[in-house]
């Protein structure tokens, strides 16, 4: 997908830290509150229910699915379905459609709210060209009759709070734009990834056009680009006046990033980084609902990649690399674990880097 992770890495910003900015929990709706106003991006192979509970457990104030593309779902794909599987103690939790076609987003949007979910988000931030092309994740951003049109549709359909995901706009912004025909059509909430389509994930998000959208409408407003500790969350609200933050790649193996988030609203103290003992803790947990959720099998392939953000930058990582070879059991993914904490411990008593940095 082209996805980078450089623009997370320090030195991503110079200049002071903005002095804490109070924000109050962010209403969606008369059943919807994101306490604290800080939330976990949908992604696509990410964001299933044990990386969403581990989030919510650190203190993300809402969570979101990965992509669910409407007509498999309303196709009865199995693979689509498991995409839909929401857990009781996830809550509040958004289920994120893709699809361009408004009747059968409509349907869909019923089925997913029948399924639980709090909110329905549309995806018209999608990059890839296959996605594009059909006119659909990003793709949708050329054409704001289209938007407005799906989401009076949906809107029609169900009795949730509607979301939409963007990005800055196609080539240019055109954010403002596609904000009001949201607002128009009766949305709730607008998110803004501060790059345009074009700029896939190069550069910096740029947070003047997410000020700007934030000044146009009257939507629940959520920043979302470079989002990845507390530092770079009040430079969000800050320079954006946002109602909330979104995170994505600054959560990839640091879960933790939430409850820093959380503190600094809070005007609390920031926790310390977490040390060996709380990481492997996590990590065990995060495996356990991983093996619950999808059988040992599954886990030995999608976990490793997980594991490998957890460990990124440290002394265990090689390590880890080596012993995730040939995982079977959900014995030897605690063994791999257990060799890179050991790795870690050996080269330093302090924790491993930040998995972001
Ligand atoms: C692995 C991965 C998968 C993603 N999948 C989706 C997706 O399914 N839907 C979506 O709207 N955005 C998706 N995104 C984009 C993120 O939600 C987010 O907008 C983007 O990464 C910028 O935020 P960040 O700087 O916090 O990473 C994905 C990003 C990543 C890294």
């Amino acid at each position: 997908m082209g996805i980078s992770f450089d623009n997370l890495a320090p030195p991503r910003w110079g200049g002071e830290v903005p002095d804490r900015v109070e924000r109050p929990a962010c209403r969606l709706g008369p059943d919807l509150v994101i306490d604290p106003p800080v939330v976990l991006s949908p992604m696509a192979a990410v964001t299933n229910p044990p990386f969403r509970m581990i989030c919510r457990e650190m203190g993300a104030g809402m969570v979101v699915t990965e992509m669910i593309h409407a007509r498999l779902l309303l196709e009865g794909d199995e693979r689509t379905l498991q995409f839909l599987d929401l857990r009781k103690n996830e809550h509040p939790v958004g289920v994120q459609l893709f699809g361009n076609d408004p009747v059968m987003l409509a349907e869909a949007a019923a089925r997913v709210v029948e399924e639980g979910a709090d909110s329905v988000d549309l995806n018209m931030g999608c990059p890839m060209k296959k996605i594009v092309t059909s006119g659909c994740g990003a793709g949708l951003l050329k054409n704001t009759d289209l938007i407005y049109e799906i989401f009076k549709t949906m809107g029609d359909a169900v009795d949730v709070p509607l979301t939409g995901k963007i990005r800055a706009g196609w080539e240019d912004s055109n954010a403002v734009d596609v904000g009001l025909a949201m607002q128009d059509a009766g949305a709730s909430a607008v998110t803004i990834h501060g790059r345009t389509r074009g700029e896939m994930y190069d550069g910096h998000a740029d947070l003047g056009v997410i000020a700007e959208l934030k000044r146009a409408v009257d939507l629940v407003v959520i920043g979302n680009g470079d989002v990845r500790d507390w530092q770079s969350a009040r430079r969000m609200f800050h320079a954006t006046n946002c109602d909330a933050v979104m995170v994505a790649r600054g959560a990839l193996g640091n879960p933790w990033v939430f409850r820093e988030i959380k503190a600094d609203l809070d005007g609390l103290a920031i926790p310390a980084p977490p040390d060996l003992d709380d990481r492997r803790r996590v990590l065990t947990r995060h495996v356990e609902l991983y093996v619950e959720t999808f059988g040992v099998e599954r886990t030995t392939f999608e976990i490793r990649k997980h594991l490998l953000w957890y460990f990124r930058g440290s002394a265990g990582e090689k390590v880890l690399r080596k012993a995730l070879r040939g995982l079977k059991t959900q014995a030897d993914i605690l063994e791999a674990l257990d060799a890179a904490c050991e790795a870690c411990r050996l080269a330093s008593p302090e924790p491993p880097i930040q998995a972001s940095s």
